[in-house]
């Protein structure tokens, strides 16, 4: 009986402390990548992908979950972590990463198979991974 009540406890009091610390395979957003990857940050913001939340505000649908979908990152619902195609859509949840600072725990094996996720033939025809790839992603 006593032990329950304080696994209750405990559960109240360490809840926030893990979220803060990021459980494995979380989305932490772009804003905590490139505090350590500045570099890339400041190629990337120039890619299309930082732009677009942007274009489905201008086409008044930056509340419609399906659209959402390919045009923001960690979306659940028509919620999401970031209003952009950003470093977690491509790079996976980084909760892991940033909780260990491994180079081993984020994937860094992008190929053309994650692009077709949201470059499908019904949004983006002329999809063309070289191509696409060359427009660049960030530097
Ligand atoms: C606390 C600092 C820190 C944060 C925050 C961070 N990283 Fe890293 N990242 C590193 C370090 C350190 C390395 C290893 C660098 C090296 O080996 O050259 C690394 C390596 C990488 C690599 C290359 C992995 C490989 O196999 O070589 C990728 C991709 C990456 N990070 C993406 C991300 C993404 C995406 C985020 C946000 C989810 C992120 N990082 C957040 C520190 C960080
Ligand atoms: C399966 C993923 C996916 C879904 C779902 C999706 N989009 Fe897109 N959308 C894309 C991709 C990928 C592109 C870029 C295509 C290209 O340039 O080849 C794009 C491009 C666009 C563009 C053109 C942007 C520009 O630069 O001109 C608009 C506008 C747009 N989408 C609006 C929407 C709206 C509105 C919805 C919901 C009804 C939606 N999208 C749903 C993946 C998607
Ligand atoms: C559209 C997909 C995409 C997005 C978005 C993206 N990346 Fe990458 N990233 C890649 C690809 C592809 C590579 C090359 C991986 C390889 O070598 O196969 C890469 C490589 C990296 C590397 C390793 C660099 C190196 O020299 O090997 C880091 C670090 C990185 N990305 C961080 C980020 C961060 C931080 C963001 C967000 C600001 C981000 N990426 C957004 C696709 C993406
Ligand atoms: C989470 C969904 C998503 C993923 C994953 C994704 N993209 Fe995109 N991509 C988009 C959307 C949405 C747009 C349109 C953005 C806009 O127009 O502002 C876009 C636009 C682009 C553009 C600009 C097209 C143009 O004609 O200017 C390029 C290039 C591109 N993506 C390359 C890639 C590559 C290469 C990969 C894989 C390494 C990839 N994308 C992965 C959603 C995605």
């Amino acid at each position: 009986m006593r032990k329950t009540v304080w696994a209750a406890v405990a559960a109240i009091v360490i809840l926030p402390i893990t979220a803060a610390t990021q459980a494995p395979g979380e989305y932490v957003g772009a804003e905590t990548c490139t505090g350590c990857h500045e570099d890339v940050a400041d190629s990337f913001e120039k890619t299309a992908h930082a732009n677009a939340l942007e274009v489905l505000v201008e086409a008044g649908s930056d509340g419609d979950a399906e659209c959402l979908a390919c045009h923001a990152t960690g979306v659940e619902d028509s919620k999401y972590v970031d209003g952009a195609v950003t470093c977690e859509a491509c790079h996976g949840p980084g909760g892991e990463h940033v909780a260990t600072g491994e180079a081993t725990t984020i994937n860094n094996e992008i190929g053309e198979a994650d692009c077709l996720k949201c470059h499908t033939a019904d949004w983006s025809p002329d999809f063309d991974y070289d191509e696409y790839l060359a427009k660049g992603i960030h530097g």
